[in-house]
C-alpha cells in the first residue's frame, strides 16, 4: 500500500490524501481544484504555478516539512531559466507530493478566478470564458492501424482534456495537417464551449501557443459603438474605444432609420452594411492600439437596441416600426463573427448577441439589467440608459423587474440644439448661472478651467469654444430655472421681467446669451426657446417611462436612481432632478453606473454563467411597451414642467428653492424682476 500524504489547497480549503508521488496537478484536478494548464503538464504553459506553504498550520491542523514536494526539476530550471519563475512557486505539473502539504493556488493559475468590478455595486464575477487553449500530443499515423489525423487529434483531446463530441470547421480541417506536422504532432486547441451548443474546435496552433486569447464586449448604440478588447484570462480590458455609428447619416435617431429602411428599397441592406463596416474599423484599431494579433482575439459579445440589432444581423428593421413592435428573433445569438463582416479578428471567432427584452427593450437594456441587477437589489431603484432611446429598468428582489424604452430622442446628445454639438473639445459641457446677476461661466471639454478663471482664453485659443453639448444643456436649462430666468412652464423671461440683459428677444420669444465670440469671428452660443422646449419634450418621454413603471409596481417613490451610460456618467444628479428628467430621489442616492451596458457586455464575455444568467433574467423581466400604454401620454403632458406639473419633488427641495416666476405674456412686458432683492 502506497504512502498516503495529506494535501491541503488554498483559497478553495479542498483537501485529501494522496499517494506519495503524486503530481501536484493530479490531485487538484482529483479534487475538482480550479487550477488551470494548457500544456497539458508538460512544463510549458506554466498555468499551473503554485505556491507550497511551509510550517505548522494549526487551522488546518498541518504541518509541512521541508521535503513536502518532490526537489525541484529540470523542466521547472528549463523553465525558470527561459520564461522565469516568481520565488517560491513551482509548476503543479512538475512537483510531487511526497508529505503532507499545504498548496496555495494564486488567481493567475486559477481558470474561474474572481474579478471584482470597481463600479459603483461591487460585484464579484467569475471568469469562465468560452474559449481556452488545450496543448495535446497526437498520435501519428500509422498504417497498421489507418486512421485520420483528424480522428486522432480528437482522440488526444478525449484523452487529455476529457473532451468530446467537438465540431470542426472546413476552414480548421484543411489546415489540419500541415499545423500537426509544423509542430511535430504536439498541438495547442482553441475550444470554443458556451455550454448551448456542441463544442467546436475553433483554431490550432502548431506547437505551444501560450496565447493569450482576446474577446470582445461591444457595446452598439444608435450614435456611438463602444468597445472593449479584453483579456480572457482575467478580463482585463487591454484596448477601449469608440466610434460615431456610420448609420447617423441615415438619421439622427432609431426611428428616423426605421423610416428610411422603409421609404428607400435597400435602405435597410445600406444600413447594415454602414454599420458592420464601422465595426470592424474599431476592432481593428483596438487590436492594433493593443498591439495583440488579431487571430488571437477569438469571441465577441455584442449588445445593441432592437434596431440595431436587427440592422446589424441584415434583418429590416420595418416591423419594428409598427405595433405590436415584432422583434425577428429575441432569444441570445451564437454567429460566427465573419457572418456579420469582423475580418479583424481570428477567422473561426464567435459572437455571442444578448438576448433582447421585447419590442423596443433591446440588449443593452439585458446588459444593464446584468450589471446592475435590480432583480437582487434590497431597495427600488430605477435605472436609466439616457440615449436618443432611453432604456429604463425599475425593481428590486422584492418588486421583480420591470423594463420600458422611451424616444427620448437625440437632444439630450445636442442634437436639434440651435447652438448644439456632439461632445468634443471646445463644446460647452457644464454651466453655472449666478441667481443674483444672471451671469453664466461655463467650462468646455478639453480644459478644466471655468469661463471665467484667468487663463481660459488661452488655455481655449486652440479649439475656441464651439458650441454645447449634451450635458451642457441640461446644466444650462436647470442653471437658468434655478436663476430664475426661466419659469416652471419652460418659458424663458424677458430682459425686463428677468432683469438680465442676456435674455435677448428672438422673434415672439427669448434666448439666453450663454457666450459671444462673435467679436472674434466665434459663433455667439444662447439656449432659445425651441431648445428648452426640444429638452423639455426629451425629459418628458424619459420622466413618463419611469412613471409608467411606478404606476404599475404601484408606488410614487424610488429609493435611489441609477444614470447609466456614457452620458449618463456625465449628468450631474441636481441638473437631472431640477429639470426633472428623473423623478425625486435623495441626491446622494442618484449615482452614475457608466456604460452599464458594455460592462453588461463584458461580464457576459468573462462568464458564461453570465450569459446564462442574463437569459434567465430576460424572461423574468416584465415588459412595458410605452407606445401602447394609453398614461403614457398623460405622463409625458404632466412631465413638460420643471419639473413637473404636479409630482412632488421633496427631495429637490431639500437641496434648492426654486424661484417660481411667470413669464407669461402679460408678465413680460409689465413688471420688472429687481435683482439681489
Ligand atoms: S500544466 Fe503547463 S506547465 Fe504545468
Amino acid at each position: 500500500m502506497a504512502d498516503l500524504a495529506q494535501v491541503i489547497f488554498m483559497p478553495s480549503g479542498k483537501r485529501g490524501r494522496f499517494a506519495v508521488g503524486t503530481p501536484v496537478l493530479s490531485a487538484a484536478r482529483q479534487l475538482g481544484v480550479d487550477l488551470d494548464s494548457v500544456c497539458g503538464g508538460r512544463g510549458i504553459c506554466s498555468r499551473c504555478q503554485v505556491t507550497p506553504g511551509s510550517g505548522h498550520f494549526a487551522k488546518l491542523g498541518l504541518t509541512v516539512g521541508p521535503g513536502a514536494l518532490s526537489p525541484w526539476n529540470a523542466v521547472e530550471e528549463r523553465y525558470r531559466q527561459k520564461r522565469g519563475l516568481a520565488p517560491g512557486r513551482r509548476l503543479g505539473c512538475q512537483a510531487r507530493i511526497e508529505a503532507d502539504v499545504v498548496i496555495d493556488v494564486p488567481p493567475e493559475s486559477q481558470l474561474h478566478r474572481q474579478v471584482v468590478r470597481k463600479q459603483a455595486t461591487a460585484r464579484a464575477m467569475v471568469m469562465d470564458p468560452a474559449v481556452r487553449l488545450f496543448l495535446v500530443a497526437v498520435a501519428e499515423p500509422d498504417m497498421h492501424a489507418p486512421s485520420g489525423d483528424l480522428e486522432r487529434l480528437l482522440l488526444a483531446l478525449k484523452e487529455t482534456w476529457d473532451i468530446s463530441g467537438l465540431s470542426v470547421d472546413l476552414a480548421i480541417l484543411s489546415r489540419l495537417q500541415p499545423v500537426l506536422r509544423q509542430g511535430n504532432w504536439q498541438v495547442t486547441v482553441a475550444v470554443h464551449d458556451d455550454g448551448s451548443a456542441a463544442p467546436r474546435i475553433l483554431d490550432i496552433w502548431p506547437g505551444f501557443h501560450e496565447g493569450p486569447l482576446y474577446g470582445l464586449a461591444i457595446d452598439l448604440g444608435s450614435t456611438t459603438i463602444a468597445a472593449h478588447l479584453c483579456d480572457l484570462r482575467d478580463g482585463a480590458v487591454r484596448a477601449s474605444g469608440g466610434v460615431m455609428n456610420p448609420q447617423i447619416r441615415f438619421g439622427e435617431d432609431l426611428m428616423s432609420r426605421v423610416s428610411y429602411a422603409m421609404m428607400n428599397p435597400g435602405g435597410a441592406a445600406e444600413m447594415t452594411a454602414a454599420v458592420r463596416d464601422g465595426l470592424d474599423t474599431l476592432v481593428a484599431g483596438l487590436v492594433a492600439e493593443a498591439g495583440i494579433a488579431a487571430r488571437d482575439v477569438v469571441e465577441a459579445v455584442l449588445v445593441c437596441n432592437p434596431v440595431m440589432h436587427h440592422l446589424l444581423l441584415g434583418i429590416d428593421p420595418v416591423e419594428l416600426g409598427q405595433a405590436p413592435f415584432a422583434l425577428a428573433t429575441s432569444g441570445a445569438l451564437r454567429l460566427a463573427a465573419a457572418e456579420l463582416g469582423l475580418r479583424s479578428v481570428n477567422p473561426g471567432a464567435r459572437l455571442h448577441v444578448l438576448p433582447c427584452i421585447a419590442g423596443h427593450v433591446g440588449a443593452d437594456a439585458a446588459a444593464v439589467a446584468l450589471s446592475e441587477a435590480p432583480e437582487a437589489s434590497p431597495d427600488l431603484v430605477l435605472v436609466v440608459d439616457v440615449g436618443t432611446n432611453a432604456e429604463i429598468l425599475l425593481g428590486s428582489r422584492t418588486h421583480g423587474v420591470l423594463a420600458c424604452s422611451s424616444p427620448t430622442g437625440p437632444a439630450f446628445e445636442g442634437a436639434q440644439i440651435s447652438s448644439g454639438q456632439r461632445a468634443a473639445p471646445g463644446a460647452i459641457e457644464a454651466v453655472r448661472i449666478d441667481p443674483q446677476t444672471g451671469e453664466p461661466r461655463f467650462r468646455v471639454i478639453g480644459c478644466d478651467l471655468w469661463s471665467d478663471e484667468p487663463g481660459f482664453a488661452a488655455a481655449t485659443a486652440a479649439t475656441g469654444v464651439t458650441g454645447i453639448c449634451g450635458s451642457g444643456i441640461i446644466e444650462a436649462v436647470a442653471e437658468m430655472r434655478m436663476a430664475g430666468l426661466l419659469d416652471a412652464s419652460g418659458r424663458i423671461g424677458s430682459a425686463a421681467a428677468t432683469g438680465s440683459p442676456r435674455c435677448e428677444a428672438e422673434g415672439r420669444t427669448h434666448a439666453y446669451l450663454l457666450h459671444d465670440a462673435s467679436a472674434g469671428g466665434g459663433p455667439r452660443i444662447t439656449v432659445t426657446q425651441n431648445d428648452i422646449r426640444a429638452i423639455q419634450l426629451a425629459k418628458s418621454a424619459l420622466y413618463a417611462g419611469a412613471r409608467l413603471l411606478m404606476d404599475r409596481l404601484g408606488v410614487d417613490r424610488v429609493d435611489r436612481v441609477v444614470l447609466a451610460g456614457a452620458f449618463g456618467a456625465h449628468i450631474s444628479p441636481l441638473h437631472a432632478m431640477v429639470l426633472g428628467m428623473i423623478p425625486d430621489a435623495p441626491l446622494d442616492r442618484v449615482t452614475s453606473a457608466g456604460n452599464a451596458a458594455g460592462t453588461g457586455a463584458r461580464m457576459a464575455l468573462c462568464s458564461r454563467a453570465a450569459r446564462a444568467e442574463v437569459a434567465a433574467m430576460v424572461t423574468r423581466i416584465v415588459k412595458i411597451e410605452t407606445a401602447v400604454e394609453p398614461a403614457f401620454q398623460a405622463h409625458f403632458v404632466a412631465a413638460n414642467a420643471l419639473p413637473h406639473a404636479s409630482d412632488p419633488f421633496p427631495e429637490l427641495a431639500r437641496a434648492v428653492t426654486l424661484p417660481a416666476p411667470d413669464f407669461g405674456a402679460a408678465a413680460q412686458s409689465g413688471r420688472r424682476r429687481r435683482r439681489g432683492g
